[in-house]
């Protein structure tokens, strides 16, 4: 079995033929949406109105387990820091900065399940890296993310801060996601795409893209992600 989190609304994507699914586990209830060996996940509930500090990370994630999936691609709309991915561009993230707080970000912190501390130094599956690469090689490389803890924007400072840490592109969700994926040992791959500068980091304000162009980005990755993991829609 096969993932895709994803941040857009599953109806807008308008998917036909997908089984809306609720499932209950140990960390809670979440939904996704089944097609064959396939499981659209969306991370912000079904109509997009969680908050991303209010999302429940576990439930969502543990969908995987429950179903048995061995590989998984999270797709992410981020604001630009540095040059390295500019709006419009889409990209795949190699490592990460957590700069959020107070979030269940793990399965093994010794409530539910016993205590253990992840390896994180390679957080991506670089063969699914490469597969996806080798679809699309326009796709920017070795992005770092840096997630935030929303749901406000980030201050201008902040954002020279993290660029000053190392990050590419600010986002509020990928490091708490990323983090349980590996815990479950899923292969995983991360792809992003940019929907603004970061604040501070144009002369014309954080301009944002239009609808249409983020739709049909967003949508491109989905199929994109499909196809790395040969599902055929
Ligand atoms: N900051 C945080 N999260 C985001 C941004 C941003 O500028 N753009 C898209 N997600």
């Amino acid at each position: 079995m096969k993932a895709i989190v994803l941040g857009t609304g599953i109806d807008r994507l308008g998917f036909s033929g997908f089984e809306r699914k609720s499932i209950s586990g140990p960390f809670g209830e979440a939904e996704c949406f089944i097609r064959d060996n396939l499981a659209l996940i969306p991370r912000h509930g079904k109509e997009h109105k969680v908050a991303p500090h209010l999302i429940n990370y576990r439930a969502n994630i543990d969908v995987m387990r429950s179903l048995g999936v061995d590989e998984a691609i999270a797709l992410y709309a981020v604001g630009s820091i540095t040059d390295r991915l500019l709006p419009g561009e889409c990209g795949i993230v190699s490592d990460f900065i957590d700069m959020s707080h107070s979030r269940c970000n793990s399965f093994h912190d010794g409530t539910i399940l016993p205590l253990r501390h992840e390896e994180m130094d390679a957080p991506f599956s670089s063969d699914l890296v490469n597969r996806v690469l080798s679809l699309d090689p326009s796709l920017r490389r070795d992005l770092v993310y840096v997630t935030t803890q929303g749901p406000r924007l980030e201050t201008k400072a902040e954002i020279t801060a993290y660029e000053r840490l190392g990050a590419d592109v600010v986002g509020m969700t990928l490091a708490t996601e990323a983090s349980l994926i590996r815990e479950l040992g899923i292969r995983s791959c991360a792809l992003c795409y940019s929907i603004n500068m970061a604040a501070g980091k144009s002369q014309e304000g954080m301009s944002f893209i239009g609808d249409e162009e983020t739709e049909r980005i967003s949508s491109h990755l989905l199929h994109l992600a499909m196809e790395a993991l040969a599902y055929v829609c």
